[in-house]
This record gives structure tokens, C-alpha cells and sequence, in this order.
């Protein structure tokens, strides 16, 4: 009888998400920059279909917020670069993303920039793109798609309360990857409240809980990236120290937090060179929850200011950081940081998982997009 009720409660707790692993967390992370800003235009469903197809760990991407409250993914705060906002609205293609409304932005082609500015890279199914909102990457981490029609817009519904809500389907081409989510509260200063909003929404879909037993589950099948069952399956990223606050207070412990590290002359940047500044730096971001440090890498094509000298290593160590650099864009900068860091940002995950013996270079940027139809 005994038995018989151990093997109930074991059921039930399988269902209910006990199983999730606590993998606190892996040390070669390959995270996903904007999916890829190289081979996709960057923060689409392209981009994040072929991450989570390549074999990536986490889909990284910038959350903002529209003027209807929608959280979605975008790293500018303008359109003009990555969108077709200066044929479509004219007299506003200079204004914030939060002038703007999700039914507004969903008029925006967010790909054929990509195919204008690479054209050895470009192809017929970026022009149809659009801009993500937080659940089309969740639904796209969970091995769906969104519900286009022939051309490529996507069905939407306006709900009674005027929301916009899409449809999605099971990916045909989902090879069983279940990525994480590695979100960043991108320039949170213009979005009051964003950290409590991604609390509301990944709640929702079942992403976030204080209690992990209550998480959702989602099965993954063996061999296959599986962060997206485990507890670690969203990370928290920013640049802000206020913001970071933020999210230390709306989220639980067991949610992974990452300062980023930038050395300029903004709000949330290392105001000065000297080391201690540095230093000083990443103590109030572990005050303030951070338990991953983010700095800037140097190196070709970005030739960002290198924040990962063997100083800095030191201090990030000495203070119990797990270092999280960004972004691995070569060769070069494989071989000169990766023993350094326990995650890589990357606009290649395909590359980087080669170089890290995690794939033989079978999976190609080629493949992978020919394969999901664009
Ligand atoms: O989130 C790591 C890295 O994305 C920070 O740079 O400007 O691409 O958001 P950025
Ligand atoms: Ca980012």
C-alpha cells in the first residue's frame, strides 16, 4: 500500500514539474544573440527558428514595450534601422517604439532591411517578417510557429478587451530543441514597470512561478537541448543597475540575473576606466541580485572594449561571478576568451558550437534556414 502511494505521489509529481532539473547552471552556455544578427535579420522568427534549430542553449533578446502595453522583442529603441517604418508611417519614423501600437508595428517589414543590406545572405522568406512579441518567442522555444497565411502575414485575432492575440501550430520543422530565454530589460528607464510586466506575462505562459513545482512542463525528448524544462530556463539580463533591482524584487532567487558590463558614458555604463570603478560596478550588481557578470569582449568585428582583461577575470572570479561575455563573433575571440566564461553570446551559434566540440559542423547556417523554408 505503501508503495502503491509513493508511486502516486512520484506520478503526480512528474506531471506537476517536480522532474525539473536544476541544472545551476551549465558551463558553455551558447547563447543566442537576437537569435543571430548574421546569418537572419536579427530578433525575427527567422532568427530565433534557426537558433533554436541549430542547437543553441538560450534565445537571447531585448523585451520593450509598445504603447498598448505589449511586450515585445526589439534592440533598438527607433525602427528605422531594422524596419520599413520610414514608408509606412513617414512623419513618425523617428519616434520611440512606445509611440507606437502592436497592431502599428505589425504593419512593419522587419526582414528585407536584412536583404538590402547583405544580399550574398538574403533570401525570399525574411521579407515577410515581422517584429516578436514575448509569447511568439516562448511559443518558438516550445517548438511552434506562428500561424502565417500564404504571404507570410500572420493571423491575428482583436480580442473584446482590443488585445491582438496570434495563433500558433507545431512547428513542421522542429528538430526538438527546447532553448531557454535569456531577456534583457532594454533601455528600462522608458518603460516604467517593464520588470513587474515580464513577471505578469512568463507567469501566464506558464514560464515563471516563485514555486518551480508549479512551472510548466515541457517535454523534451533525449539528446536534445532541454533547458526550457529545467528551472533555469529564463535568465535576466541589463545594463541597469536600478533595473536589475527591479527584477531582483519581482523575481525569485532561483531566477539567474546577469549585469551587463559597458564601459561609455550612459545611464547603467562604467562611468570611468580605473579598475576600481570597475570594481565598484559589479558589487552593486551582486547587491542587487546579479549572480552572472556580462562584459564586453575585445576583437574583431565589434572591437568592443575588452572588459575580460585578466584583471577583470580576477575581480569577476574573486566575487563569485559566472561570467556570461559578449559577443563571440570569430575565431580569434573563441581562442582567446572561451576558457574564461561559463557562457558565450553569439551571432554564430552554429560556429560556436563547432568550436566547442558540441556539433561537427554539420548544422549550417545554410541548411538549417533552407530547411525551415526561407
Ligand atoms: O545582451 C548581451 C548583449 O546583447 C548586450 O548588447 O547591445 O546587443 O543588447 P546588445
Ligand atoms: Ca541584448
Amino acid at each position: 500500500m505503501k508503495l502503491m502511494a509513493l508511486t502516486i505521489i512520484l506520478i503526480c509529481n512528474y506531471a506537476t514539474g517536480q522532474q525539473l532539473k536544476d541544472l545551476r547552471m551549465k558551463d558553455n552556455l551558447v547563447i543566442a544573440h537576437r537569435g543571430t544578427t548574421f546569418w537572419a535579420p536579427e530578433e525575427t522568427e527567422a532568427a530565433m527558428r534557426w537558433a533554436r534549430n541549430t542547437g543553441a542553449d538560450y534565445l537571447e533578446f531585448d523585451l520593450q514595450r509598445t504603447k498598448d502595453g505589449k511586450l515585445i522583442a526589439l534592440h533598438d529603441n527607433k525602427l528605422d534601422r531594422t524596419t520599413n517604418v520610414a514608408v509606412i508611417y513617414p512623419d513618425r519614423k523617428d519616434n520611440p517604439i512606445s509611440d507606437f501600437t502592436y497592431l502599428e508595428l505589425l504593419k512593419l517589414d522587419a526582414g528585407s532591411w536584412f536583404n538590402r543590406e547583405y544580399p550574398d545572405k538574403a533570401r525570399p522568406g525574411f521579407k515577410a517578417l515581422d517584429i516578436l512579441t514575448l509569447e511568439d518567442i516562448i511559443q518558438i522555444a516550445e517548438g511552434k510557429r506562428i500561424c502565417r497565411d500564404k504571404n507570410g502575414k500572420r493571423l491575428i485575432a482583436q480580442l473584446n478587451d482590443g488585445q491582438i492575440s496570434s495563433s500558433y501550430e507545431q512547428d513542421p520543422k522542429d528538430n526538438g530543441n527546447r532553448p531557454g530565454l535569456y531577456i534583457e530589460t532594454k533601455l528600462p528607464e522608458l518603460f516604467p514597470g517593464i520588470e513587474n510586466d515580464l513577471k505578469k506575462e512568463l507567469s501566464r505562459l506558464g514560464w515563471y512561478c516563485s514555486d518551480t513545482l508549479k512551472l510548466k512542463n515541457i517535454p523534451v525528448d533525449k539528446d536534445k537541448i532541454a533547458i526550457a524544462n529545467t528551472k533555469d530556463r529564463i535568465v535576466l539580463q541589463t545594463f541597469s543597475l536600478e533595473s536589475l533591482g527591479k527584477l531582483n524584487i519581482c523575481f525569485a532567487k532561483y531566477v539567474p540575473k546577469c549585469i551587463l558590463l559597458w564601459r561609455g558614458n550612459d545611464a547603467g555604463d562604467i562611468l570611468n576606466d580605473d579598475i576600481n570603478s570597475f570594481r565598484l560596478h559589479i558589487l552593486k550588481g551582486k547587491e542587487n541580485g546579479a549572480t552572472i557578470a556580462g562584459p564586453s569582449i575585445s576583437g574583431k568585428p565589434n572591437n568592443y572594449t575588452n572588459l575580460l582583461t585578466p584583471v577583470h577575470f580576477e575581480i569577476l572570479k574573486k566575487e563569485g561571478f559566472k561570467i556570461h561575455a559578449y559577443s563571440f563573433d570569430s575565431e580569434e575571440q573563441f581562442f582567446q576568451y572561451h576558457d574564461l566564461v561559463e557562457g558565450m553570446f553569439t551571432n554564430q551559434a552554429d560556429e560556436t558550437l563547432r568550436l566547442s566540440g558540441r556539433s561537427k559542423g554539420e548544422i549550417t547556417n545554410h541548411n538549417v534556414l533552407k530547411d525551415l523554408g526561407y
